[in-house]
C-alpha cells in the first residue's frame, strides 16, 4: 500500500530503548482476551452524568504466576471505560491516592481549558479534582490518561490509561456492531523484570544499566511484551459475526503496522470506519493499520463466513522478536448478525483552502537546549524542541482565534506522533502529495516521520484559554516537546 512505501523510505519505527523482560513470558494466544469494565455513573442529574475515579496502586496478574504492581484508574489497567453521549456532559471526579501528583487528560475531548488536564494542573496526593466534559462533539473513540508534567511516560507505563467513548444518534442509526461486538482494544508494549514488575528506565535508574536495556531511552521507551487491554498476546473467543474493533495505540513510543495473518484461511482484512475524531465519511478497506502512539483506528472485522475452529491472527509488521505477535481471534460459535457497514457513515465538513486565514510552520527536532540548568551528563546539550524551544509553561507559543481556519506545515528530523488538544484537524498533504489512507477523517494525532512535511487544516472552536500541542511519544513529551496554544476570542 501507499502507506507502507512512504514509511519505509524514512523508517517508521521508533529508535528508542527496547527493554528485554527478565520474567517468564507466556506463549502467545493462550490467555483469554479481556474487555475493560464499563464505569457506571455515581449519580445522574440535570447537570449530566457524575463519575468518580480513584487513582491508586493495585496488584494484578498480568504475566501468569507474577503479581505486578500497577497504577490504575480505580486500580484497573486499562482503566474503566466511560461510555458517554454527545451533548450530554460528564462530570468526572478524579481522586489521587497515589504517592505522586497526577493530571487527568481526556485525549480527543473538546474540553474547556480548566478541565483539559494541563500538565501543571496537578491533582496532588490525597486530593481530588472535578473535570467537566461537555461532549459538544460527535461520536468518537477517546481515551484518558495521565498528563503530568515531565512524568506522563512513567505514569502511563504503570497503567494510567483508559477508554472514553462518545456515542450519538447519527452513529446509532448506522446499524454498526454494538454491545459485546463493539470492542475497544488498548494496545501497548511493556517490559517486566525478573520479579514480574514493570520496568521503566527513566524512573528506575538501575534499569538503564541492566543488560536487558539497549538503545537510548530519551528517544522513547519500548517493551518486548505486547498487551491488549492489559493481557499479553491474548486470544479472544468470538462468534462468526462482524465486530467493531476500536484500536488505540496506547504505547509510549512504539509504532505498529497491524495486519491479519490467518493460519487457516485468507485474512478478513479491516474496514476502517473511524479515526481519532469520529466516523469517516465512508468506510475504507485496509490490509494494514498504521498506528503511532495516541492514534485510534475504528474498524469493522467481518468474520461472517468463518466457521467454529477458524482462527485469525493479528500481527505487527513493524515489530521485532515477540512484538510481531499481537492477538488472535478464535471463532468458537456461529451467531446471527444483523449489523451493517453502510456506504455513508458521517457527514464531514470539508475544509475549503480559501477559508484559511493563516499559515504556520512548526518544526519538530532534536537540537541544542538553550540555557538548561540543573542537568548534567551527556544529555546536557541536546533536547526535543518545537521551533527550537523546549516547553515552558509560562510562554505562549501560538495564539489562535476562535473559529479561524489555519494551515499548519509540520516538519521533523525524527519520527514524532504530533497531537493537538481541543480540536481535531484534517491532513491536507504529505510532502506535497496526497495524504495516506490512514490520514483520513478528523485526526487529533498524526505520525510525522523524519524528513516529511505534513500539511494540516485546523480550526479551534468552543473554548478560549490555554491548550497545547505536543509530541505523543511520551518520552519526547516528558522531555519538553510541547508547546502552549492560546485560544482567544
Ligand atoms: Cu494524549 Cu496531550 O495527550
Ligand atoms: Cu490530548
Ligand atoms: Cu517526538
Amino acid at each position: 500500500t501507499g502507506a507502507g512505501i512512504t514509511w519505509q523510505l524514512s523508517g517508521p519505527r521508533t529508535l528508542g530503548a527496547t527493554i528485554r523482560s527478565a520474567a517468564r513470558l507466556p506463549e502467545p494466544f493462550i490467555l483469554p482476551g479481556a474487555v475493560p469494565s464499563t464505569l457506571a455513573p455515581e449519580r445522574v442529574d440535570a447537570a449530566g452524568d457524575h463519575y468518580r475515579i480513584v487513582q491508586r496502586r493495585a496488584v494484578r496478574e498480568i504475566l501468569p504466576g507474577y503479581r505486578t504492581e500497577i497504577w490504575g484508574y480505580n486500580g484497573e489497567f486499562p482503566g474503566p471505560t466511560i461510555r458517554a453521549r454527545s451533548g450530554r456532559p460528564a462530570l468526572v471526579t478524579h481522586r489521587n491516592e497515589l504517592a505522586v501528583p497526577t493530571v487527568a487528560h481526556l485525549h480527543g475531548g473538546h474540553t474547556p481549558a480548566e478541565s483539559d488536564g494541563y500538565p501543571t494542573d496537578y491533582v496532588h496526593p490525597s486530593q481530588e479534582r472535578l473535570y467537566t466534559y461537555p461532549h459538544q462533539q460527535a461520536a468518537a473513540t477517546l481515551w484518558y490518561h495521565d498528563h503530568r508534567m515531565d512524568f506522563s511516560g512513567p505514569s502511563v507505563w504503570r497503567g494510567l490509561a483508559g477508554f472514553h467513548l462518545i456515542g450519538d444518534e447519527e452513529e446509532d442509526g448506522l446499524g454498526l456492531p454494538s454491545g459485546e461486538r463493539d470492542l475497544p482494544l488498548l494496545l501497548c508494549d511493556r517490559a517486566f523484570d525478573a520479579a514480574g514488575q514493570l520496568v521503566y528506565p527513566a524512573v528506575d535508574p538501575t534499569a538503564q544499566h541492566s543488560p536487558g536495556v539497549t538503545g537510548d531511552y530519551m528517544q522513547g521507551v519500548q517493551g518486548d511484551v505486547v498487551l491488549v487491554n492489559g493481557v499479553p498476546w491474548p486470544r479472544y473467543d468470538v462468534a462468526s459475526v462482524r465486530y467493531r474493533l476500536r484500536w488505540l495505540n496506547g504505547s509510549n513510543a512504539r509504532v505498529y503496522r497491524l495486519r491479519f495473518d490467518g493460519p487457516h484461511r485468507t485474512a478478513p482484512g479491516f474496514v476502517q470506519i473511524g479515526s481519532d475524531g469520529g466516523l469517516l465519511d465512508a468506510p475504507q478497506h485496509l490490509d494494514a493499520l498504521d498506528m503511532a502512539p495516541g492514534e485510534r483506528v475504528d474498524t469493522i472485522v467481518d468474520l461472517t463466513g468463518y466457521r467454529p475452529g477458524d482462527e485469525v491472527t493479528v500481527v505487527n509488521d513493524l515489530g521485532e522478536g515477540r512484538t510481531v505477535e499481537v492477538l488472535r481471534l478464535r471463532v468458537t460459535r456461529t451467531e446471527p448478525d444483523t449489523s451493517r457497514i453502510p456506504d455513508h457513515l458521517a457527514r464531514i465538513e470539508r475544509f475549503d483552502p480559501k477559508s484559511a486565514v493563516r499559515r504556520r510552520d512548526l518544526h519538530f527536532h532534536m537540537g541544542e537546549m538553550p540555557q538548561m540548568t540543573g542537568m548534567s551528563g551527556d544529555s546536557e546539550a541536546k533536547g526535543w524542541l518545537i521551533d527550537d524551544r523546549p516547553f515552558d509553561p509560562d510562554r505562549t507559543d501560538l495564539t489562535v482565534r476562535l473559529g479561524e481556519w489555519e494551515i499548519w506545515r509540520l516538519t521533523a528530523n525524527f519520527n514524532h506522533p504530533v497531537h493537538v488538544h481541543l480540536n481535531p484537524f484534517q491532513v491536507l498533504s504529505r510532502n506535497g502529495r496526497e495524504p495516506l489512507p490512514s490520514d483520513r477523517g478528523w485526526k487529533d494525532t498524526v505520525h510525522l516521520p523524519a524528513g516529511q512535511a505534513l500539511e494540516l487544516a485546523i480550526r479551534f472552536t468552543g473554548y478560549t484559554g490555554r491548550f497545547m500541542l505536543h509530541c505523543h511519544n511520551l518520552e519526547h513529551e516528558d522531555m519538553a516537546m510541547m508547546a502552549n496554544l492560546a485560544v482567544t476570542q
